[in-house]
């Protein structure tokens, strides 16, 4: 059966690495998480210092720096999902922290940093087989998806999701603090300039904010078969 792409657009924090990942497990697929991407070009900022007091970046500082991220996925025998490395060094969970987090809407907005991650990203997903997740995966970076989705929930939903999940990982958080990061985030990636954060004409909506991972995850399934059906 020929393999199929399939793009996984949406809002921050609202479950679309953890369908993707899921579906991608189900049906044999390779699971890319382009979010993790920008994520690791802020992580280097931070680490570089290139990151002002008042929470902008030294793009002139960076530019030059951009061939030295080095970005893999590699499989975690023990999760059985790909962890991020940077550099040869496994950042999955430094990728993930308040401080990244708050930091990387910016970053991402920098039009030479997505042309590299655009790049890099149809790069993986050029022999098809793959679900990728983000924000410009269905518009931007394979525009020719046969399957694209968007995912979207409430923002009070979707910060008391994000708010468990740090909480779980022990990490000392503020529900106001994560409602106004996912409501900023989502501000800069739908009004930048470069590739905003919007619906494909061709995707198909799931508001998941009454729905459990399982149907979810039913729902997705279908998607699928319909479309690889004949
Ligand atoms: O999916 P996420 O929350 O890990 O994404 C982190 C940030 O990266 C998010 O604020 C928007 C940005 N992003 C993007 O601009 N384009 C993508 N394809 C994926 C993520």
């Amino acid at each position: 059966m020929k393999k199929i792409t399939i793009a996984i657009d949406g809002h921050s924090s609202c479950g679309k690495s953890t369908m993707a990942k899921d579906l991608a497990r189900e049906i044999g697929y390779i699971y890319i998480d382009s979010g993790a991407m920008y994520r690791c070009c802020t992580l280097f900022c931070l680490q570089h210092g290139l990151i002002r007091m008042d929470g902008s970046v030294d793009e002139e500082a960076l530019e030059p720096l951009m061939p030295q991220i080095r970005i893999e996925f590699r499989l975690n025998p023990a999760t059985g999902r790909p962890d991020t490395y940077l550099n040869g060094e496994n950042v999955e969970r430094d990728i993930r922290t308040m401080e990244v987090s708050s930091h990387v809407s910016p970053v991402a907005a920098i039009p030479f940093v997505r042309t590299a991650m655009v790049a890099l990203q149809q790069a993986m997903g050029r022999d098809g087989g793959i679900v990728m997740d983000g924000r410009d995966i269905g518009t931007a970076v394979f525009p020719n998806a046969e399957l694209k989705i968007f995912v979207t929930a409430s923002a009070q939903v979707r910060a008391q999701r994000r708010y468990d999940e740090l909480k779980a990982k022990g990490e000392h958080v503020d529900f106001d603090e994560i409602l106004y990061n996912l409501q900023e985030r989502d501000r800069i990636d739908s009004t930048r300039a470069m590739n905003p954060l919007r619906k494909a004409d061709d995707a198909l909506v799931l508001d998941n904010s009454n729905l459990t991972i399982e149907q979810q995850k039913a729902w997705l399934l279908e998607q699928f078969r319909l479309k690889t059906a004949d």
